[in-house]
């Protein structure tokens, strides 16, 4: 759908925040809480940013970019291209960040700009005051942090946590003193880059399965410069499929004709997941346990170490 952004403001250094709305007035499709939508940037590529705003919001969809000068262009056009007035393609929300419901207590922990899902989640959880909630966010400069204002007027009470490390490794914040004992009926959510998550990831393998959740703005996983061509052998209907460099094993497998569930498409949700029957996988998810390496893999986002696999498709 075309949708016309109403406002376009600075958030943050090398940050904008977008307001897009619908150019005939109407109201847009609902979303939720952590929810994103993909959109065509003025580069012409599709990328996918969450909603910050107010789920209850029918007429507008907020969301903020940060200028990634070492992308492939979609954020740096988005930054300094996209203006009031332009007409924008996007696709309907989506959600692979749920807030659960049957939680008493949220900690959320944004790193950077992964600030954006976390923002609405907390927004709606100002309607309900049954749900205790705390927030950790992590950037490294004041200058670079959006949306301090926002959360300094939903804080009600030193809920709000705002660290910057200054770029100096020695004063990154020690995450584990909230991790370390897992409260029964608590949740946590992680949005920022990778090194972050997989912390936040390792720090929490005592918690219950289900209790900790991620997003990834990356779709596909983030390319390496060690990725090499591999080959996956569908052992089902015996196809022989090549994944080149830059393709994920999900879009080829697809591509084939193959029905593969998928939601995040960043190895966070583990919609993807399947037997993985021979081969040594290149695991790159969020998702799966030391115990399910052997025999799982995320088709999003992960690779092979070695010429080919064979999955259980
Ligand atoms: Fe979410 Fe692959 S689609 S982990």
């Amino acid at each position: 759908m075309p949708l016309r952004i109403a406002r376009a403001l600075r958030a943050a250094e090398g940050i904008r925040s977008f307001e897009l709305v619908d150019p005939g007035g109407g109201e847009l499709p609902a979303f939720t809480p952590g929810a994103h939508i993909k959109l065509r940037t003025p580069a012409g590529l599709l990328r996918k940013y969450s909603l910050c705003n107010h789920p209850q919001e029918r007429n507008r969809y907020v969301i903020a970019v940060k200028r990634d000068a070492t992308g492939r262009g979609g954020s740096i056009s988005m930054v300094d291209e996209a203006k009031d007035g332009d007409l924008i393609e996007v696709l309907p929300p989506e959600n692979a960040f749920r807030l659960s419901r049957g939680a008493r207590s949220s900690l959320f922990i944004a790193g950077g700009i992964g600030i954006t899902p976390i923002l609405s989640m907390i927004r709606s959880l100002q309607d309900t005051h049954a749900i205790n909630w705390k927030l950790l966010y992590l950037s490294r400069h004041a200058n670079q942090t959006a949306f301090l204002q926002e959360l300094g007027e939903l804080d009600q009470g030193g809920q709000v946590v705002v660290h910057h490390d200054e770029g100096d490794p020695s004063q990154i914040l020690d995450l584990w003193p909230s991790l370390e004992k897992p409260k029964s009926d608590q949740h946590v959510y992680c949005c920022g880059p990778r090194p972050l998550m997989e912390a936040v990831r390792d720090m929490t393998g005592h918690w219950a399965a289900g209790r900790v959740h991620f997003e990834s703005f990356v779709d596909g996983g983030v390319p390496r410069r060690e990725d090499t061509e591999f080959s996956v052998h569908l052992a089902r209907s015996g196809h022989r499929l090549t994944v080149p460099v830059g393709r994920s094993i999900l879009e080829v497998v697809r591509e084939a004709g193959c029905q593969v569930a998928a939601s995040c498409e960043s190895g966070t949700c583990g919609t993807c997941r399947t037997a993985l029957l021979s081969g040594q996988a290149d695991h790159r998810d969020m998702v799966l346990m030391p115990e399910e390496v052997d025999t799982q893999i995320m088709l999003c986002v992960s690779r092979a170490h070695g010429a080919e696999l064979t999955l259980d498709l």
